[in-house]
């Protein structure tokens, strides 16, 4: 064994350890805080408190899959931003702690990076020039990635994140936080079923100056009104059957796939573009995805998913990063300091 790099991952919901031993993952464990649920959204203090609890077994936890002790690391990658900052500052402190204890080098690792190298962490070749984009709870943005270390943002959205959109649409139709998965199983759902409710034609946003930007408020607004307009309240919750719920499942995640393959339409406007990475939560819906491969094979392009553990938030694409960028000789400071809102090109050699 030449190298073995500890990943740590504590930015929002999920408490995540991996290890990147040589060239491959060799452990990974993760654990999604299910406690917010009840709360319609992520409780930042709630968050750190359980992250607290369930780091430390999740390291030892990876170790053990490994077979290595602690002593055999040779290096620890923690997401140092953008994130809660509560909730980073737990995976920080625990990595410095660490790497000060075994004498091993700390990296600092930016979390949009850590998601545009999912699918290569999990094993997939992946050729650049590529366009990633990243489609989470808090972040939906399309980036041109050269190289490593080489990122331009073409675009994001101006307002909701595409989960965010499905999670407050979700919750207006009864589902628990986080909903996506719901509506995305409605969605598929709608295909098998005896079609009664007609699907609702919701609106597709575009920004008229700029193609590469998305914008999911009017979405939102639009499903508000429509079920306004449609059902009864009680006890503050809108009055519809399965089968209404699974046709506005079916409009929402239409819309949400049109306003998606437009701003990719726009982006693959040139012959430079290898190939498609999708990353990010809303990445695991399944409607999504045969989008995305009915695009990708449309345009002649190649198509990268991570398989759905590496979607959402985790740990072994920061250990990805982490042990490239020790490869470059690269290290952090032991005072690295978190960064809630970090960024992505300031991570990018321009
Ligand atoms: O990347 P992620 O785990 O956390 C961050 O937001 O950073 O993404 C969570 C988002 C939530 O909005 C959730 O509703 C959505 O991903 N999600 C899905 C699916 N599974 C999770 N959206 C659509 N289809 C799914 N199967
Ligand atoms: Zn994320």
């Amino acid at each position: 064994m030449k190298s073995a790099v500890l990943g740590i991952e504590t930015s929002c919901d999920e408490t995540s350890a991996a290890l990147w031993v040589d060239d491959s993952l060799a452990a990974e464990r993760t654990t999604t805080q299910l406690l917010h649920s009840q709360y319609g959204g992520v409780v930042p203090e709630l968050a750190s408190r359980a992250h607290e609890q369930l780091l430390a077994p999740a390291v030892r936890g990876v170790c053990e899959d490994a077979g290595l002790s602690m002593r055999d690391l040779t290096a620890v990658a923690v997401t140092n931003g953008p994130g809660l900052a509560g909730a980073l500052l737990v995976g920080l402190s625990f990595a410095k702690g660490l790497a000060l204890t075994a004498g091993i080098p700390l990296l600092g690792v930016n979390h949009l990076e850590g998601h545009l190298w999912s699918a290569t962490a999990s094993g997939q070749q992946v050729e650049c020039p590529f366009l990633a984009l990243l489609i989470s709870g808090g972040h939906t943005m399309m980036v041109k990635v050269r190289a490593f270390g080489e990122y331009q943002v073409l675009g994001g959205t101006r307002d909701d994140a595409a989960g965010e959109l499905l999670d407050k649409t979700g919750r207006m139709m009864g589902y628990p936080f986080p909903a996506g998965a719901n509506l995305d199983r409605d969605r598929l759902l709608y295909d098998r079923s005896a079609k009664q409710s007609p699907i609702p034609r919701f609106p597709r946003a575009r920004i008229a100056d700029d193609p590469l930007s998305f914008s999911f408020s009017g979405l939102k607004t639009a499903v508000l009104y429509y079920m306004r307009r449609n059902y009864n309240m009680q006890d503050g919750k809108f009055q519809l059957d399965d089968q209404e719920r699974v046709a506005i499942s079916a409009g929402i995640m239409d819309a949400v796939g049109d306003i998606l393959i437009n701003g990719l339409e726009a982006a693959f406007n040139g012959p430079e573009l290898r190939g498609l990475v999708v990353a990010g939560g809303v990445a695991a819906s399944r409607y999504l995805t045969s989008r995305f491969q009915e695009f990708t094979s449309r345009r002649g392009i190649a198509f990268w998913a991570p398989p759905f553990n590496l979607c959402t938030d985790n740990a072994a694409m920061i250990a990805y990063v982490g042990r490239r960028r020790l490869q470059r000789g690269e290290s952090s400071p032991l005072d690295l300091s978190l960064n809630p809102t970090a960024s992505l090109e300031s991570f990018s050699a321009k």
